[in-house]
Formats: C-alpha cells, structure tokens, sequence
C-alpha cells in the first residue's frame, strides 16, 4: 500500500492525544509515531523500526501482540452478531460464559461481574455501587472513599480524583470533595529513613486509621487500592501491608475494592493480586488483561456480600438505574473469552511469574551497583528502575531536568526497547507481555544499563 505521507500532518491537525504535551504535538515538537503491525513482544511502525515493547501498550497486551484466536474470536463474533445489548437481563454465549470463566477464577467471596469498557468506568461503577449499598442499609452519610497517594484509578471525575497524582488533579478542580487520600505504601520513599519495613507498614496502617478517626468510620464508605502500585510508581507492598490495611478497614466497617486493572489475569505470577496477597476484597476491578487489550472491556466483579445487598435494593426500589450501551459489548467478551482460553493453553500466568522473576533478578543484578540507581523493584513480570541523584542522602534529581523521560528516550533510540518513563518521580517501568523469554528480558536489561549510562555515566 502507498504510504500516506500527509499522515504526521493530518495527526498534528486533528487528533486530540490523551496524556500529551497538546501544545508540542501540535507544533511538531513530540514524536508521532505511527504503530502498523505487531507479534508476540515487538511492534513495528510505519517507518519499518521494530520495537521490543517491554510495556505491554499500557501494561495491557498481556498475551502478546498477534495472537490469531483472539482475531478470529473478535471477527467471528463480529459476523455472527456484532451487538445486541445487556440491559433487562439480555445477555450473549459471549459475555455469559465470560462472566462464568471470571468467577471460576476470581476469589471463591465472589458473586457476579457487571461489564464495562475500561477501568476508568469500572472505577466509576463500584463508586455507584458502594453508595446505592450504603443507602441501602440505611447509611446515608457513610459515603467517602479512601485512596492512596500515588495510586492510579482512571481520569474520570470520581476515578480521576481517586487517582493520587498530582497531574490528574491539576486545574481539573480534583479530587471532588468524597474522595480523601492517605499515604502510599511506597517504603523507598518513607519520610523517616531509619525505620524498618515492618515500622513503616505499622506507619501506613496508624495514619490510615487516624484519617478515618478524624473524618469519623460512619463517614468512610470504601478504600481502594491496587494490590501493587502501578502508574504511581510500580511499588509492591511491603511484607504484611495489605494484611494491616485489612484489620482497620474491617475494624471501621468499611469496604475494600481491589483494583486489579494491571494484576487481574496473571501479572504477578498468580491469576489475582488478591490472591498473591491475600486480599479479601469486597469488589475486585478488571480491565486491561481480561482481553489482553483486542478490545475494550473492563468489569466490577462484586462479592456475596454486596451483592445480596444490590438484590436487596432492586426488591425495594426497582431495577438498578445504572448501566452503558456498551456493557458487555459481544466483541469485547468473544476476545475475553478467547484471550482467558489463551492464557490457560500458553501457560502464561506461571510464564509471567518465572520470566518476571529472572527479568527483576538480572535488572537488580546489572544496575544495583550504580551510582544513581536507588532501586530496583518489582514482583512476577512488573519492574521498575528508580534513579537518584545521590544514593547515601536518597535525594532525587529535579523533575525539570527530565532524567525518567530522557533515559526512556534512549532506551527507545540506541536499543529500539520501550519502556515507560512513569509520570511522578524518575522511575523507568517495564510491564512486558507475559511470553516475554528469558533471551528477550537480557536484552531488555542490557538495553537498559546502556541507557542509564547514556544519560547518567
Ligand atoms: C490500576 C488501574 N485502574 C484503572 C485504570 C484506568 O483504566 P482505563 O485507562 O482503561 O480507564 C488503570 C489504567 O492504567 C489502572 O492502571
């Protein structure tokens, strides 16, 4: 095919990116990149580069780019019905037998899956959902919803302010006025260096529990939080946090919706993040790996405990006034289903656990010893690399100096890697699809340490 040379133009002129310096694109400062074709770990643009994308797009492509069921699954089900909707109890083979192979998987508390589009909406669903409850039971003033600080929950209104970076909020006029945050559980960047990782999660849990005493329990609906840190950071908890968490929540009455957007399906080596840790969750949040990405789809998968109480609601009040066009849209569910038969075939859960574990063993390995690496993370296939400016005193560098965004870029143009700059901190995350091999995650390395020492010596 003839390749359209107006394309950057056309972009520039018309196309409003999300998460984008808008001002820079427009005057052609930013890089447009126009992405053609995929497999397994690698993309290819239009200029012919082939790129080992070590971040999954947006630690969603799970399975790898290419994968020919999922295709089929999507065009099939295209042909055979592309769309009838969910409401009033309609349903498709689809998006029935997927919310049946998500609970057969899910922790054994869990009830039903209500279907939407992406995390940001399914975010905003259990928002919904944990209010209608607490009306239900007649609590009318138990509303607000905890989050933490760094965590990542979508960009829309309420989800937007669950969101605990500060870009999200600025002159958005977030976080609204229900949603409070408290500390992340980021142990790296704990205010007092001398405490240990066990005084430290005593810390999270002390300040939790003096934020619900000064707002006040019959106030505090739900907390929500993702078994590991993700766009914040890519932070897992330190040993014995969600464990604490969970004995003042439930002390306090009060819900706990797990936010597996990034970990549900595999990421950390275990099917749930709540299974990895032990979280009991009251709702679970699913999107990105459900479908690995071939099409939008997202879920709040609600337990025995809510649920009785949403059936309690309908019997009271009618049906549930809540609901999208898209809800468990038949494309979106033939390519969960596909994608979950994938995952189980390809054995790509153990996959991620055991190539994720070599990838955080040979990153720590080669760039622990340098001068500006302050920390090496991660759990099953997530990783990140933290840069400081001084190691002894862990100051960091200035975020005007770029140092996250600038390794990222070499990363990109000396080794052809892609990983992702995070947008708080100088933090370089890599969330590679779970077939990711163990030749492919030491290139990943190499090409990191060879751009940590092109910007930084
Ligand atoms: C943990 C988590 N929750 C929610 C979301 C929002 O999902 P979406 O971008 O599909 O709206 C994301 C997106 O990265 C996420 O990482």
């Amino acid at each position: 095919m003839l390749k359209n040379d107006q394309l950057d133009q056309w972009d520039r002129e018309n196309f409003f990116h999300p998460s984008t310096h808008l001002a820079q694109h427009a005057r052609g400062e930013s890089p447009n990149r126009v992405i053609k074709t995929a497999s397994g770990v690698f993309i290819e643009d239009r200029d012919g580069n082939k790129l080992l994308d070590a971040f999954a797009g947006l630690y969603c492509v799970n399975v790898g780019y290419g994968r020919q069921q999922i295709a089929e699954a999507i065009a099939d089900q295209a042909r055979e019905l592309a769309y009838y909707h969910s409401y009033v109890g309609h349903g498709t083979e689809a998006s029935i037998t997927l919310a049946k192979m998500i609970l057969d998987r899910a922790p054994a508390n869990m009830s039903k899956v209500y279907f939407g589009l992406g995390g940001s909406d399914a975010n905003e669903t259990n928002v919904k959902l944990i209010w209608y409850y607490n009306n239900i039971l007649g609590r009318p003033e138990k509303k607000k919803i905890i989050s933490r600080w760094r965590g990542y929950h979508g960009s829309g209104l309420v989800t937007g302010s669950l969101t605990g970076l500060e870009l999200f909020h600025k002159k958005f006029d977030l976080p609204v006025e229900q949603v409070i945050h408290t500390e992340a559980p980021y142990y790296f960047r704990r205010a007092d260096l001398d405490q240990s990782e066990e005084q430290f999660v005593a810390h999270c849990a002390a300040e939790l529990e003096a934020l619900i005493e000064r707002e006040g329990a019959d106030t505090i609906a739900a907390f929500i939080g993702e078994p590991v840190l993700g766009t914040g950071g890519i932070v897992p908890p330190p040993a014995g946090y969600w464990e604490a968490i969970q004995a003042v929540l439930k002390k306090h009455d009060i819900l706990l919706v797990a936010d597996e957007v990034v970990t549900g399906f595999g990421r950390l080596g275990s099917m749930f993040g709540s299974d990895h840790y032990g979280i009991e969750a009251d709702i679970i949040t699913i999107a990105k790996g459900l479908t690995s990405a071939y099409a939008p789809l997202s879920g709040s998968i609600v337990s025995d405990k809510v649920w009785k109480v949403l059936e309690q609601g309908t019997d009271e009040n009618g049906p549930i006034g809540h609901g999208w066009t898209y809800s468990a849209h038949p494309i979106g569910a033939a390519a969960g289903v596909a994608n979950l038969k994938l995952i189980d075939e390809m054995n790509l859960v153990s996959n991620a656990g055991e190539v994720g574990a070599y990838l955080n063993a040979t990153m720590a390995e080669a760039l622990s010893g340098h001068a500006h690496v302050g920390d090496v993370r991660g759990e099953g296939m997530l990783c990140a690399v933290e840069i400081v400016k001084d190691k002894d005193s862990r100051t960091f560098f200035d975020a005007a100096d770029k140092i996250g965004p600038q390794i990222s870029a070499k990363l990109l143009e000396q080794d052809k890697v892609i990983a992702r700059a995070m947008p708080q901190g100088d933090i370089l995350g890599f969330a590679p699809p779970f077939c990711l091999t163990r030749a492919e995650a030491d290139q990943v390395v190499a090409a990191t340490v060879r751009a940590v020492e092109a910007v930084l010596g």
